[in-house]
């Protein structure tokens, strides 16, 4: 019933926080932190999941400073839905200071969602009961009871059971660079800066 309003208070104190971080990464952990994990690679349970019980009016998602870069999603339907209920892309990115502060583009996001990790993800606000009435929804349900990661995309011939296969059009069609979306180790990168105008995160 009062989950909303501490929330709200604890994610106005995270840049600071991240801030702090940020300069600790940079000065205690150097070069080294590049090649390990971030700490928080794995999505996080979300403080508050619930809309319909909060008695203070919702504030829309604040996005502004992840489009400097990401415009594309600013009409993405996924993106859409959630930011009206305040669930904008630092509350299932994170903060991201450090990626959003690398102009060479290297450094990862907070949060990335590998395959087996979507659908865990968001069912964490969105209870499964409901979701059952839909025959569309079957396959992805099945799918939170299945742990072998190879079987997440092939099994059975079905090909949209991933919550994100049907909801929204939040995948980039092309990519610059790639990381390890379980680890944050980068994997691939094309070498072109950024700020360039045109590149796929950049389009305006
Ligand atoms: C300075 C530019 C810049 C800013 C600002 C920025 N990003 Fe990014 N982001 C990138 C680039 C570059 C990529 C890689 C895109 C590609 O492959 O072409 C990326 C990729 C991502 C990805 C994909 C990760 C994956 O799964 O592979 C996520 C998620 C992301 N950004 C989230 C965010 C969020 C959240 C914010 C705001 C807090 C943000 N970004 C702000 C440049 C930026
Ligand atoms: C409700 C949670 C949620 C919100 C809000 C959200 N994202 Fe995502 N995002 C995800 C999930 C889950 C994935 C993994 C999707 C997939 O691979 O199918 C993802 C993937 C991405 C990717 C990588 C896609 C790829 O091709 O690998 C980018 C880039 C991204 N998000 C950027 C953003 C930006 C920018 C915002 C805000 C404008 C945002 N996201 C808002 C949950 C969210
Ligand atoms: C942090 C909590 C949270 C997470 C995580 C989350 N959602 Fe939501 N979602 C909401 C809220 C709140 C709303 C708006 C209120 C509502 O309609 O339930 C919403 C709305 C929606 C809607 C529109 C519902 C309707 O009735 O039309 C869809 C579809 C949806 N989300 C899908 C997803 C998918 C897919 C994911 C995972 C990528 C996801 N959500 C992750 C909280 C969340
Ligand atoms: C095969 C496609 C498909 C998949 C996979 C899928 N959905 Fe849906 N979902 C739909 C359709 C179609 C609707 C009804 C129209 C709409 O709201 O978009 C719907 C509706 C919803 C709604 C609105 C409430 C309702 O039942 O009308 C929510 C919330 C939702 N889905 C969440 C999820 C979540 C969470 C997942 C992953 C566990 C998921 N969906 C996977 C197709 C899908």
């Amino acid at each position: 019933m009062f989950s909303e309003a501490p929330f709200r208070g604890h994610m106005r104190s995270i840049p600071l926080v991240c801030i702090g971080i940020t300069f600790c990464a940079v000065f205690c952990a150097g070069v080294l932190n590049a090649e390990s994990a971030p700490p928080s690679a794995t999505p996080q349970k979300p403080a508050s999941t619930s809309a319909t019980n909060a008695k203070t009016p919702i504030e829309p998602a604040d996005n502004s400073y992840c489009y400097v870069c990401h415009r594309n999603y600013e009409k993405e339907k996924l993106t859409v839905i959630h930011t009206p209920a305040g669930i904008g892309c630092e509350k299932c990115h994170g903060v991201s200071e450090r990626h959003s502060s690398d102009e060479d583009g290297i450094t990862p996001p907070e949060l990335m969602y590998p395959a087996v990790k979507i659908n865990p993800f968001c069912i964490e606000c969105h209870a499964v009961d409901p979701l059952r009435n839909r025959p569309e929804h079957q396959a992805a349900l099945a799918l939170l009871r299945e742990k072998d990661p190879a079987k997440i995309l092939t099994a059975g011939g079905v090909t949209k059971r991933l919550c994100t296969d049907c909801h929204g059009d939040h995948r980039l069609k092309v990519r610059t660079r790639r990381w390890d979306k379980a680890t944050g180790k980068l994997l691939s990168d094309d070498g072109v800066r950024m700020m360039e105008t045109g590149k796929p995160a950049t389009l305006k």
